[in-house]
C-alpha cells in the first residue's frame, strides 16, 4: 500500500513538472508554471525523504528552510543583468550533486557486495561522475566568464588544447570502463571525476563570454542526464523523469540559440565569431553616409507617426532603459494615438528571453510583444522603426553577404520601414564585430548616445513640443 502511495506522488510531481514546463512557454503563465514546478519538486523531496526514512521530519522542515531562505536571498538580491551567472551556478551545483549522490551510492554498495545485479548502478554511477563532473567544472568556468572576474570573459585558449581534451576523453572512458570491472576501488571513481572536471574546465575556457548563454544551455541539459543517471543509480523514478526533462528542454534550448544566430552548436563550442577575411571596413561603410539626429528633431518624426516599432537589444539592457521606453510608448499612445509594438529577435541581448523579461519588469502589455516572425511580415507598413542598443539583430549584411559571421542569422527587417531610428553610443559594433550598414542607409537616423539618457530627452522634447 505504501509503495502505491509513494509511486502516486511521484506520479503527480512528473506530472506538475511537464505542466510547469508548458506553463514557462509564455509570459503569462510563466510564474505560475515556475510555480507549479518548484511544488513538483518540493512533493518529490519530501515523499523521498519519507520513503527512505532516513531522517526526521524536523531535518526535512529544517533543510526546506534553510533552502527555501538561500533561494529567496539569491532571487532578491541577484540583479537580473546577473541571471545568467546565477542560473550557472546552479547548473553546476546540479551536476556536484550528481557526483556526490552517485558516489556516496558506489561507496556504500562497495561495502556490501559485488553481484551480477549491480552492473545498471555502476554504469550509471560512471555516468553521473563523468557527466555530473563536466558540468560542474564547466559551470564554474561560464559563471566566472560572465562575471568577469578569476577567468577573462573573451576565448582562452593554447596550442593542442583539442588533442589535450581527446587524451582526457579517452582517460574517462577507460577509468569508465575499469570501475565497472572493479567497482569496489572507489579510487577509480574519483580519478574519473578529476579527469572529467578538467575537461569540463578545458571544454568550456576556450569559448568566448558572449557565447555563455548558449554554453549555459547545453551545460543545464548535462545537469540534467546526470541526474537522470542518479536516478538509476538510486533506483527513483522520479528523479529519472525530472532528469530527462532538464536533458531535453536544455537541448531545445541549445538548439533554438544555435538556429537564431544560425551557427552549429560545434561552431558555438569550437569556433569564433570573427569579421571575414576582405570585408568592408567600418570606414568603407560609414564614411560620410551616416546622418546624426538631435532627440528635438527625432521628436518631429513622432508627429505624424501613426505605426512605431521599437526593437530592443542588448545595449538597452546595459543602459537599464526600459522604463523609460514603457513611458515613451504610453505616451505615443495617449497624446499621439499612436499603434505601438515592441519586436522581439529571440537572440537579442546576452540570454535566452532577455528582452521580454525587461519589458516584463516595466510591465509592457504582453500583446504589444510581437515575435520576429510575426512583425516582419508587416514592417513595411510602419512609419517609425527604433532600434534601442540593438545592432547584429538589424543588421541586413545577414541577408546580404554570405560571407559574413552573421550570414543566413534571421533578423528583424527594420530596414524596410519608412523611417530607421538607431539610439546607441557610437558606431561601434555589436557582439559579431562587424559594421552595420543599417546605419549609413537613406531612411536611418542615428541619435547618439547612452540608451536610457537619449531617450529621457527624446521624451522631455515630445512633452515640450
Ligand atoms: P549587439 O549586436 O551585441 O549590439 C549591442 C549594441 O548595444 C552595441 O552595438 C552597442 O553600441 C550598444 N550599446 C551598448 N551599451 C549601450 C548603452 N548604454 N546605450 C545604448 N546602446 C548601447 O546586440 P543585439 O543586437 O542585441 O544582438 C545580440 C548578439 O548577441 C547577437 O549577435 C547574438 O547572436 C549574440 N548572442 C546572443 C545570445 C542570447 S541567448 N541572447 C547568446 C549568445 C550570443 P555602442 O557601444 O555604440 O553603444
Amino acid at each position: 500500500m505504501k509503495e502505491v502511495v509513494i509511486n502516486l506522488a511521484y506520479l503527480l510531481a512528473s506530472a506538475m513538472f511537464v505542466i510547469g514546463l508548458k506553463g514557462l512557454t509564455h509570459p503569462r503563465t510563466a510564474v505560475r508554471g515556475n510555480l507549479t514546478g518548484a511544488l513538483g519538486m518540493l512533493l518529490a523531496i519530501v515523499v523521498t525523504l519519507i520513503d527512505q526514512r532516513i531522517i526526521g521530519y524536523e531535518v526535512i522542515i529544517a533543510g526546506a528552510v534553510v533552502g527555501g531562505l538561500i533561494g529567496a536571498v539569491f532571487a532578491i538580491k541577484i540583479q537580473m543583468t546577473a541571471m545568467p551567472q546565477m542560473v550557472a551556478l546552479f547548473n553546476g551545483f546540479g551536476g556536484g550533486a550528481s557526483v556526490l549522490v552517485a558516489g556516496a551510492a558506489l561507496i556504500e554498495s562497495g561495502i556490501i557486495e559485488v553481484s551480477g545485479s549491480m552492473t545498471q548502478l555502476v554504469v550509471a554511477t560512471v555516468f553521473s561522475g563523468l557527466i555530473g563532473s563536466v558540468t560542474f567544472w564547466g559551470s564554474l568556468i561560464a559563471m566566472f566568464k560572465l562575471w568577469e572576474k578569476v577567468v577573462p570573459g573573451g576565448n582562452v585558449t593554447f596550442p593542442g588544447l583539442q588533442v589535450v581534451n581527446a587524451i582526457l576523453a579517452i582517460i574517462c572512458v577507460a577509468l569508465g570502463v575499469m570501475i565497472i570491472m572493479d567497482p569496489t576501488n572507489i579510487t577509480l571513481y574519483w580519478g574519473l571525476v578529476a579527469a572529467a572536471g578538467v575537461m569540463g574546465i578545458l571544454l568550456t575556457i576556450p569559448i568566448g563570454g558572449a557565447d555563455m548563454p548558449v554554453v549555459i544551455a547545453l551545460l543545464n541539459s548535462y545537469s540534467g542526464l546526470a541526474a537522470a543517471a542518479t536516478g538509476f543509480v538510486l533506483s527513483n523514478n522520479v528523479l529519472i523523469i525530472a532528469g530527462s526533462l532538464v536533458g531535453a528542454s536544455g537541448l531545445i534550448l541549445t538548439s533554438i540559440m544555435c538556429k537564431a544566430m544560425n551557427r552549429s552548436l560545434a561552431n558555438v563550442i569550437f569556433g569564433k565569431l570573427a569579421p571575414a577575411e576582405g570585408a568592408a571596413t567600418a570606414d568603407e561603410v560609414y564614411a560620410g553616409k551616416v546622418k546624426a539626429a538631435s532627440p528635438e528633431e527625432v521628436a518631429m518624426l513622432f508627429d505624424t507617426a501613426r505605426r512605431v516599432v521599437f526593437v530592443p537589444g542588448y545595449g538597452m539592457a546595459v543602459a537599464q532603459a526600459q522604463h523609460v521606453v514603457r513611458d515613451l510608448a504610453n505616451w505615443l499612445t495617449s497624446n499621439k494615438g499612436a499603434e505601438v509594438e515592441y519586436a522581439i529577435h529571440p537572440v537579442a541581448g546576452r540570454m535566452p528571453g532577455h528582452m521580454n523579461v525587461l519589458l516584463a519588469e516595466a510591465n509592457v502589455p504582453y500583446d504589444q510583444l510581437k515575435e520576429m516572425d510575426e512583425i516582419n511580415p508587416t514592417l513595411d507598413t510602419a512609419d517609425v522603426a527604433m532600434v534601442i542598443g540593438a545592432n547584429d539583430v538589424v543588421n541586413p549584411v545577414a541577408r546580404t553577404d554570405p560571407k559574413s559571421p552573421i550570414a543566413g542569422m534571421p533578423i528583424i527587417d527594420v530596414d524596410k520601414c519608412r523611417t530607421v531610428v538607431i539610439v546607441k553610443r557610437s558606431l561601434s559594433p555589436g557582439f559579431a564585430g562587424i559594421p552595420n550598414p543599417l546605419f549609413a542607409a537613406d531612411n536611418t537616423l542615428m541619435m547618439f548616445g547612452d540608451g536610457k539618457k537619449a531617450l529621457l530627452e527624446l521624451v522631455a522634447a515630445l512633452k515640450e513640443g
